[in-house]
């Protein structure tokens, strides 16, 4: 690679999961501490981030066509300068750099802290790889978080030692590691300077979250949550993902004594059969994952319930299938993502017996998607009669109309002159099956 001039505007693509948009958020910060300029829209960027995610097939393939894509009949002169960061450069990160000569640098999960050091390599024409996973030094190296919206994400937790079998982010991603509990007050405090008034704490397994609180004991996520509950101008409080082997009494009873804490619990389950679920390596049963939904119940009685599912993992039977519809209509869940099975290379289910064919897949996974749907428009047309807070996130597509969230997480749209961050008393009108329609009760309460 030649040498060339600094980037003066930058583009940051995020694929994947919420994590990976906190990561292209701090990506961004960055190279803003650098003097480069986010690319105004429509215009190329000088320097393009691309930022991956590998949960499941054709990830890697979309990075080489976008790749393409930026360098088509484009000299080096011409062409954006691109890094390759996120869960494919973790993985793949030697095959990119060979595969594909117009990236200069390649860049994993744990290691972006380091890429302004990695653009002064490229700049000078030197091509550079860090897939190294210390850990925390990325969150210590990070500089301050400038003005943003109304939700802000905060990740508290990162990597996965579970291991399921399916799966690889604890490849990508790394141990689980928690982030100290004084970083993450401080953060905090700084995302509601900066204008947050909902913060969403993230983590692969984010009710895995343990630290020490200012006066040395141990506290789970539950713990966190209530040291930030005071925080002045903060309104809403959310986490995700959590898996069902680290939920604990404490947090189950914040859902019920934290205002603050959002009535929503996205708890993935993947199957309703118990013999996929062991084959998968999840810890729990139907059974069990169900009985621990009733505790949320019980302490939080209009708590909206999400999930994960996947369909025709190896070996999955149509009654075996049919397990998962029947844990479906059991939880009537408000809200969840379904999946096909798809077999990364390196993880133990992709070389299992009995792959189920795309078809069975397809169809399974349409069956799913239509119970699930039904559900979430029922839980929607419950909604209705209900009055609550809506935190405005955006201009609705006529004048005067505004889009913003209700506690459930649903989209709710009214009419009014509110404005961007204002948390409006409405009543829920109408319910479509994505979201609902309603009507401001007083004017904001700013
Ligand atoms: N830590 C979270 C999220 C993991 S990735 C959790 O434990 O649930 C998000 C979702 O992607 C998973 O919940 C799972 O439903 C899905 N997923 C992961 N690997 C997959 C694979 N190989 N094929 C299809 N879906 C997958
Ligand atoms: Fe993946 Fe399972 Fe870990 Fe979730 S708990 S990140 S699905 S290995
Ligand atoms: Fe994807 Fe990595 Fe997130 S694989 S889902 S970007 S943890």
């Amino acid at each position: 690679m030649k040498p060339t001039t600094t980037p003066k505007t930058y583009r940051v693509k995020s694929f994947g999961c919420q994590m990976n948009v906190y990561d292209g958020e701090r990506m961004a910060e960055l190279l803003a501490e650098k003097g480069i300029m986010p690319a105004p829209d429509g215009e190329d960027a000088d320097l393009v981030v691309l930022n991956t995610c590998h949960i499941r097939e054709k990830a890697a393939e979309k990075v080489y066509s976008d790749i393409g894509r930026l360098t088509k009949g484009k000299t080096q002169a011409k062409a954006p300068m691109i890094a390759v960061t996120g869960c494919v450069a973790q993985a793949e990160g030697e095959e990119i750099m060979a595969r594909a000569p117009a990236v200069s640098m390649v860049v994993g999960p744990q290691a972006y802290h380091r890429l302004p050091e990695m653009l002064d390599k490229a700049v000078a024409g030197e091509r550079s790889t860090d897939t190294d996973m210390p850990p925390i030094a990325k969150f210590d190296a990070l500089p301050a978080r400038r003005k943003i919206g109304p939700t802000a994400f905060l990740t508290v937790q990162e990597g996965c030692d579970k291991f399921c079998t399916y799966c690889v982010v604890p490849y990508t991603r790394g141990a689980e590691i928690s982030r100290p509990f004084n970083d993450l007050l401080t953060e905090a405090l700084k995302l509601v300077e900066a204008g947050a008034r909902e913060i969403t704490l993230l983590g692969q397994n984010v009710s895995a979250w343990s630290g020490e609180d200012e006066k040395g004991h141990r506290v789970g996520l539950a713990g966190l949550i209530r040291a930030l509950a005071p925080i002045d101008g903060l309104e809403r409080i959310r986490y995700t993902t959590s898996h069902p082997a680290d939920m604990d009494d404490a947090l189950i009873a914040a859902h019920g004594e934290v205002d603050k804490l959002m009535p929503y619990l996205h708890l993935p389950v993947q199957s309703g059969n118990d013999r996929v679920l062991k084959t998968m390596n999840r810890s729990h049963t139907a059974e069990s994952y169900l009985r621990l939904l009733e505790r949320f119940r019980a302490a939080r009685p209009d708590i909206a319930l999400s999930g994960d599912f996947i369909v025709g993992f190896p070996g999955e039977t149509e009654a075996e299938f049919e397990d998962t519809l029947k844990i479906v209509d059991a939880v009537g869940y408000a809200h969840a993502f379904s999946f096909k099975y798809s077999p990364r290379p390196g993880t133990p289910a992709a070389t299992m017996d009995g792959q189920v064919p795309k078809e069975i897949m397809d169809e399974r996974l349409q069956r799913l998607q239509s119970a699930l749907g039904r559900h979430q428009f029922a839980f929607n047309q419950d909604s209705v009669g209900k009055t609550c807070g809506v935190l405005v996130e955006r201009k609705g597509k006529l004048p005067g109309q505004w889009l913003g969230k209700s506690p459930w997480l649903q989209s709710v749209w009214f009419e009014s002159d509110a404005k961007i961050g204002d948390l409006v008393e409405v009543e829920l009108l109408e319910a479509g099956p994505n979201s609902l329609a309603g009507r401001p009760l007083a004017p904001a309460l700013t």
